[in-house]
């Protein structure tokens, strides 16, 4: 049986409210170059890691070289930069601060799995960084989520068996991304897209130790 030996948290979606600044270097860049993007599109880019999003904004039938898209990611990213630079505690996603004190009183450790090449300087505006003893970010692998090997080298430097991790997760490549890895997963935000995983909530604020304890004691789902 499976039990509770640590929890692999998302950044973007689920510790903290990003949306908004990727939207808005991603939309500055958009209207910069004259390619369509809205929110819908934005949604699309959720846990998607700077290339592949930049791939979803410029859509099909793009004239850009490699080398040219190379320079577009690296502009949307210095917008992002300069709108994360006002990130700070008041930033953190309901329910998040005290779910990750509770892990930590009752000996839970404690990771961040996050596609993001700028995870460790979010988790310091936010005041946390301290409170993970793994951060695993897009500097750190290959292959991006729903490959599990983000959720999988969290696991490995915490020293846990992934059959023993819970995955905190807002994107639908997230969730397979843990199920890869043979971990469970809690869903955060949108039931209809997050249907797979083993649970799902509106925020962090709506789990404790006690559910997380239940639920890797809980029976694998089937197929
Ligand atoms: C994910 C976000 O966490 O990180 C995506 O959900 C983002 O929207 C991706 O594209 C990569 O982030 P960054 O900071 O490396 O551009
Ligand atoms: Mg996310």
């Amino acid at each position: 049986m499976a039990r509770l030996e640590a929890a692999i948290f998302d950044l973007d979606g689920v510790i903290v409210s990003t949306d908004r600044q990727h939207y808005l270097a991603w939309k500055r860049l958009a209207d910069e170059i004259g390619a369509p993007f809205d929110r819908e599109r934005n949604e699309q880019c959720r846990g998607v890691d700077r290339m592949a999003s930049l791939r979803i904004v410029l859509g099909p039938g793009h004239r850009y070289s490699e080398a040219e898209m190379t320079a577009l990611a690296e502009r949307k990213n210095g917008y992002y930069q300069a709108l994360i630079r006002q990130i700070s505690p008041a930033d953190l996603l309901p329910g998040a601060a005290a779910l990750i004190e509770e892990l930590e009183r009752r000996g839970v450790k404690r990771a961040v799995g996050s596609a993001s090449r700028n995870a460790a300087a979010v988790l310091e505006r936010l005041g946390i960084a301290g409170k993970f003893q793994a951060v695993v970010t897009g500097h750190d692998f290959t292959r991006s989520k729903p490959a599990p090997d983000v959720f999988l080298t969290a696991a490995a430097r915490l020293g846990a068996a992934p059959g023993n991790c819970v995955v905190f997760e807002d994107a639908a490549a997230g969730v397979e991304a843990a199920h890869a890895g043979g971990m469970k997963a809690v869903g955060v935000g949108r039931a209809d897209l997050l249907a797979a995983a083993e649970r799902v909530v509106d925020s962090l604020a709506e789990v404790s130790y006690a559910d997380l304890v239940r639920l890797m004691e809980a029976a694998p789902r089937r197929g």
